[in-house]
Parts: C-alpha cells; sequence; structure tokens
C-alpha cells in the first residue's frame, strides 16, 4: 500500500475509509509494471474500482468486440476436444434430480458450519482489540461463507457469458461443440448457486470489485485467447481452487453435494482452456505476442491474490470498530484464505506451465513471488475429473494438486 497514514489520520473515520479504498484501488495500477497489461485492464478498473459499476444495482452493459468464426466444413479438427465434449455430454446432471433441495440447512447450526469457525482466526481479531463470543463468531463465519458464495455466483454469471463468447470465437469446430456444452454447466453454476443463497441462506452480497474488473476487461477484449486465458486458466484455476476448499471444509451436505457437482464440470472447462491455449500459443503466436501473454498472466495471478477481501462482511460487521487496514491483514492472515491462496497457485502455476507461458525470462519473477514450488505439478489436461474428486476426498488438497 501507498503510505498514505500520515494524511489519513487527519481525516475523521468514515472518510478516512473512503480515502482508503480510493488508494488500495490506485495501488493495484500501480502494481502493474507492463504498460500494455496497464492499457489492457485499465479501462476495466476505472468502471470497476473508482465507478464500482458492479455495486449499483442496476445492469451493467459491456460492449463485446470479438469476431464470430464460422466454417461451413464442419471440420472435425481436435480429436482431444471432440473427446471432451463426449465425456461433457455424458457429464450432464439435472439439478433437480440430482441435488437433494429438501435437506433442512441451518447456516449458524455450530454442528452442521457452512465452514469450520478455524476458516477466519479470531484470535487475530482480538489482537485488534474484538472479542466476539461464539455465537457471533459463527455468525461472522457464516458471513464470510455467504460472501465466497456470492462471488463464486458472480464469477459463474462472468463465467456463462464468456463460455457463449468463446464458442462464438474459437477456430476449432469441436471446440465449438464443446463450447456448447460449457455454456449449459455455467448456467447450471449459476441456477444451483443462486438456488442456494436465495432459497437456503437468504443472502446475496455484491461483486468484489477486482472480480468486476477482470470480467468486464474479459468482456470487452476482442481477442479470444486473452478470454479463454482469462476465464478458463485465470477465473477458473481461482475458482476451483476456491470450491476445492469449501468442499473440503464444510460439513454442510447440500452444500457440499452442489460443490461435488460443479468441481466435477470446471474440471472439464480448465482442461478445455489448456488443449486450446497449447496449441494456439505454440502455433499462431508471434514470441512477441506470447510474451504479452505471459506478462499478462503473471500480473494478473498476483493481482488475485491479494485481492479477495471481503470488504463487504467488514462494512456489515467491522466499519467504525478496525480500520480497512486492519482487517486487511486480518483477513489476508486468516488460515482459510492462505489456504485457499495456496491451492489456487498450485492449480494455477502448472497450468500456464503447460500452455507454454513459464518461460525462463520470467521464472524469475515466479520466484520471487514464492510460486516456483508448484512449477512441477499436474497440468488440467493430466487430472481427470474423477481424479480430481477422489485425490480431494482423499484429504490433502495440495497433494491433489501435485
Ligand atoms: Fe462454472
Ligand atoms: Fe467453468
Amino acid at each position: 500500500m501507498l503510505n498514505v497514514d500520515k494524511l489519513t489520520n487527519l481525516l475523521p473515520g468514515k472518510m478516512r475509509e473512503r480515502v482508503d479504498a480510493y488508494f488500495e484501488a490506485l495501488d493495484v495500477f500501480m502494481e502493474i509494471r507492463d504498460p500494455k497489461v496497464l492499457a489492457a485492464l485499465g479501462p476495466s478498473g476505472v468502471r470497476g474500482l473508482l465507478l464500482r459499476r458492479g455495486k449499483q444495482g442496476r445492469p451493467s452493459h459491456m460492449p463485446a468486440s470479438h469476431d464470430a468464426t464460422f466454417d461451413w466444413t464442419y471440420p472435425a479438427d481436435f480429436p482431444e476436444m471432440a473427446e471432451l465434449y463426449r465425456r461433457a455430454k455424458q457429464g450432464q446432471w439435472d439439478s433437480d434430480v440430482d441435488i437433494d433441495w429438501s435437506t433442512d440447512v441451518d447456516p449458524v447450526n455450530p454442528e452442521v458450519p457452512l465452514l469450520p469457525r478455524s476458516f477466519l482466526d479470531f484470535d487475530g481479531l482480538r489482537r485488534a482489540g474484538i472479542r466476539l463470543n461464539e455465537k457471533e463468531q459463527t455468525e461472522v463465519t457464516f458471513s464470510v461463507a455467504a460472501w465466497m458464495l456470492s462471488q463464486f455466483l458472480h464469477g459463474e454469471q462472468g463465467a456463462l457469458f464468456a463460455a457463449a463468447q468463446v464458442t462464438e470465437a474459437v477456430q476449432f469446430f469441436d471446440g465449438k461443440l464443446y463450447g456448447a456444452t460449457q455454456v449449459m454447466d455455467e448456467g447450471r453454476h449459476v441456477e444451483v448457486y443462486n438456488r442456494y443463497l436465495d432459497e437456503k441462506l437468504n443472502r446475496l452480497y455484491s461483486i468484489n470489485d477486482n472480480l468486476f474488473v477482470i470480467i468486464d476487461s474479459l468482456m470487452t477484449d476482442s481477442r479470444w485467447d486473452m478470454k479463454f486465458l482469462g476465464m478458463q486458466i485465470m477465473v477458473e484455476g481461482l475458482a476451483l481452487g476456491a470450491f476445492g476448499v469449501m468442499y473440503q471444509q464444510t460439513k454442510e451436505p447440500l452444500l457440499k453435494s452442489i460443490l461435488r457437482r460443479v468441481i466435477q464440470d470446471e474440471a472439464r472447462h480448465v482442461h478445455y482452456g489448456v488443449l486450446a491455449l497449447r496449441e494456439h500459443f505454440l502455433n499462431n503466436l508471434s514470441e512477441r505476442e506470447r510474451r504479452e501473454r505471459e506478462e499478462w498472466s503473471f500480473e494478473v495471478a498476483l493481482l488475485m491474490r491479494n485481492r479477495f477481501m471481503a470488504y463487504e462482511v467488514y462494512e456489515e460487521w467491522f466499519e467504525g470498530l478496525m480500520s480497512r487496514e486492519q482487517w486487511r491483514t486480518f483477513i489476508t492472515n486468516t488460515p482459510g484464505m492462505r489456504q485457499f491462496r495456496q491451492v489456487m497457485f498450485s492449480r494455477l502455476v502448472p497450468n500456464l506451465r503447460a500452455i507454454g507461458l513459464m518461460s525462463p525470462r520470467i521464472l524469475p519473477h515466479y520466484e520471487r513471488a514464492g510460486l516456483m514450488r508448484f512449477f512441477d505439478g499436474r497440468a488440467a489436461d493430466q487430472l481427470s475429473e474423477e481424479q480430481l474428486l477422489f485425490e480431494l476426498d482423499g484429504g490433502d488438497i495440495l497433494a491433489a494438486a501435485q
């Protein structure tokens, strides 16, 4: 963060928090080293972080500018994608039939927690001067779980539209057929998360500003492979990590069954991204273009790492009791978020390697960011959905990603 403490300490509380939010937004831009990446993300950053278009309670319009690619000869051009299409057809499920919505959910029942209380570090809060009794701890943990699920839902809406755009834009014909199944998958994910939040939790938090920025920039980028890289590799990788952590930690059976189904679908989506991009980057891009994508993905990975701060939960519970900066420290170091970051990168890094975006020139940056230990893990094309779930059920989520 910029060192603005001296300045902001002179301001009254509420205004101080507002200034902190603006400087944090500015900080996002200052962390980006590459001017091309800044140019690609900048306008979305203004809409998401400064104008906060995702929080105004009305629909967002994002102009799309990609080309739809038709092929009137219907080539069988990518056998691995055709195979994925077959698996995806067989893997379709119907939420009305396959999910037991009659399950009674009490989100603050300590016997069946959405997330265990150990997900958060309440000692850390105590050190910031805030003492909560057990009931309050359970309720705050419920808020964080509902906040995470709300972000899953918003991410799924982005994934639904991105999958539709990519289906139009991609040049592989087998990829278009596969893409149609992904559109259906994402529609179902929107349906189940929305239904769970609405019927069972009766909560919905607004979209995180940084997630809005990423979605906005992907929707409006005209290059299909950037949409792919952003959605199928970065956001899906992030989602798969987050779903996996929640799947492992939740004791609530309905949520667990939903996550299990969604994870199976998502594993195919990331697999598809790896196949399409490896082929495209290898054969169709100049070294300059490849390098730009390498930079972009590194920067976006870092942006994603520390940018999901659950400020909406802060505003609900702690505004006025602690500063945003104290909250940031608390949420960043909380055990659940640490695990989430680890799992996310353990999935993401091998996929970036597999699609050729980890050349020797970028490795020192990953090394400095402490991410090279994930380099040798298995990429999505070497990990089937069954294996992924089997290993998640086995207990050690990090081992599952290696
Ligand atoms: Fe999804
Ligand atoms: Fe997906």
